[in-house]
């Protein structure tokens, strides 16, 4: 893709397979988490040379709250290191951060590096790099529709006002994005709760491919087979002539 092409993506990732990556070795589940974090960051360098601007990643669903409370922790701590660490190079990148997901549940550590980080971040125009931390979209949906009742405002609401509602659900300024391609590691094929608003169209590219082990070549092979999908939206597939 060229230096001059103007980036028009959106890519959603569900960054799956770090336990097993981990137990495949022996290893604690842990270990698959922090190798995990490295992938993050090849895929955050790489995703602007595969014409994507705005990357969403699951990293921590609201149902993972389920697991082991050390598994927890120890991805709390992730969590927090990294928004620290790297705040600088999403700054030296052009990266803008914000996190999607409910906040008030996070250690108060992660709350505030997640602010600090956001705010260092916020000029940052060559990637919109969204974490998805303690994420439900069906609790997003949820809220919006409560936000919309509780403005005062009377149902028809209509696809933009609920959408941004939506956004607004998840902190943004902007509604809520269309996904142009979900990708899943890990060989499982399911949302898990994650943007089912926004996954409406998305084109869905599934791979067994264990999350710590997916790299920059991985991530463009997945962008080559959403570049070969045709998007119908609904109508007839661009192949047949009109009439
Ligand atoms: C994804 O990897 C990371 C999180 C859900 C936090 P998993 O931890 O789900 O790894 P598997 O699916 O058990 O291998
Ligand atoms: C979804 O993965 C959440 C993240 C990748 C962060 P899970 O591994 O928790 O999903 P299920 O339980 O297999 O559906
Ligand atoms: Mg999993």
């Amino acid at each position: 893709m060229s230096a001059q092409q103007v980036n028009t993506v959106h890519a959603a990732v569900i960054m799956d397979g770090n336990g097993r990556w981990a137990q495949a070795r022996g290893l604690p589940r842990t270990f698959g988490h922090r190798e995990g974090a490295k992938t993050v960051r090849r895929a955050v360098e790489a995703a602007p040379n595969l014409g994507i601007d705005t990357l969403t990643l699951y990293a921590f669903s609201s149902d993972n709250w389920v697991r082991p409370k050390p598994e927890i922790s120890a991805l709390m701590r992730l969590f927090h290191r990294h928004l620290r660490s790297e705040t600088a190079e999403l700054v030296d990148m052009g990266v803008r951060l914000s996190l999607v997901g409910r906040r008030d549940r996070l250690p108060r550590k992660v709350q505030d590096a997640a602010a600090s980080a956001e705010e260092a971040t916020a000029g940052g125009t060559r990637l919109h790099l969204r974490l998805a931390i303690d994420y439900s979209a069906r609790d997003l949906l949820v809220r919006a529709a409560d936000e919309l009742a509780s403005n005062g405002l009377r149902p028809p609401f209509g696809r933009d006002s609920f959408a941004e509602a939506l956004g607004r659900a998840m902190g943004e300024d902007e509604p809520a994005r269309d996904v142009d391609v979900l990708i899943r590691t890990s060989g499982e094929q399911r949302l898990s709760d994650f943007l089912l608003w926004e996954c409406a169209y998305a084109e869905f590219v599934f791979t067994d491919r264990l999350w710590p082990d997916f790299d920059a070549e991985d991530f463009a092979a997945c962008m080559r087979e959403f570049r070969g999908r045709d998007r119908r939206y609904g109508a007839c597939p661009s192949s047949v002539a009109a009439g």
